[in-house]
């Protein structure tokens, strides 16, 4: 681990892994199936596709059961996931193991907090839905990041924002207002998941950027999930659908406007490495 973990960082980072643990064996069951979830996904598919020729090598950050890591392995990408939860890392063994790809998924119970047993160069490093929002010093894992990839590499993250509109309106209208200001937290906030503790860590994307302005420049960011409910709230989808997926089409079309982009439930943001001195 980093140096600078003390036993307050290394309890959290334990609550974080025993929350995941707890929810891995049935994290594709609804959730996989969950719409408005996919829909980010492919937008995050996408990105990478349009950043990186098939055949580059990608490195995975919280790759959980491994859906994105295998996708793009069945692409034609050569793939080393990491995950810090144990149980996540079994089920994308298992279903790395289900497809023939070669050459296979690398998969790692490596937690992004421990990067500094990653070697090799990578063509691109992507994280989906929210894993570096989990991560205690995000200074010393962009460092790590800077470290593996190459020159002119890419970084497709995305990550839970700080401004989630239909959030905070959901939970005002229920009258749970400290729940509606969860994400406006500084610095590290509880969020409770399976009666386990996450500690989450919320960023507007100039906000995040500034942790890897160092080694980074910024390519571009956009909103996933601003018009369209957040995966929570699936069931209002569901009742609504027609009107929803009017919603999503304004997602693609105004996600990446200026002040816009900076809203939603996640945002997908690229960068590209500095050339190093
Ligand atoms: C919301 S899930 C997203 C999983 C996957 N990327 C996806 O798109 O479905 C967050 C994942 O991040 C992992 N995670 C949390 N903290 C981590 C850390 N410090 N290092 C590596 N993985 C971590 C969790 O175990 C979990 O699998």
């Amino acid at each position: 681990m980093f140096e600078q973990s003390t036993p307050a960082v290394e309890s959290q980072l334990l609550d974080i892994r025993r929350a995941f643990d707890s929810v891995a064996a049935n994290y594709d069951g609804p959730r996989g199936n969950n719409l408005l979830v996919q829909r980010m996904r492919r937008m995050t598919w996408d990105t990478v596709r349009d950043e990186f020729p098939p055949g580059s090598r990608l490195l995975d950050l919280g790759c959980g059961t491994g859906l994105d890591a295998v996708e793009f392995a069945r692409r034609g990408y050569r793939v080393t996931a990491i995950d810090w939860s144990p149980r996540m890392v079994e089920r994308t063994r298992a279903l790395a193991a289900q497809v023939t790809t070669h050459p296979r998924v690398d998969v790692r119970h490596v937690g992004i907090h421990q990067l500094d047993r990653i070697e090799g160069e990578f063509d691109g490093i992507y994280s989906n839905m929210g894993p570096l929002n989990c991560v205690p010093d995000l200074g010393a894992a962009v460092a790590e990041c800077a470290r593996l990839l190459r020159p002119g590499g890419r970084l497709v993250f995305s990550v839970i924002g700080r401004v989630c509109p239909w959030e905070i309106g959901h939970y005002v209208l229920r009258g749970r207002f400290r729940r509606a200001a969860v994400r406006a937290a500084r610095g590290v906030t509880p969020v409770g998941m399976n009666r386990h503790t996450i500690w989450t860590r919320y960023y507007l994307p100039r906000e995040f950027y500034r942790a890897f302005a160092e080694h980074f420049s910024l390519c571009g960011y956009r909103a996933l999930g601003l018009f369209m409910p957040p995966p929570y709230l699936l069931d209002y989808y569901r009742r609504h659908r027609r009107w929803c997926d009017w919603l999503g089409r304004l997602d693609d079309r105004l996600g990446g406007l200026p002040l816009l982009r900076s809203m939603g439930d996640h945002f997908l943001i690229v960068m590209s490495a500095r050339s190093r001195p």
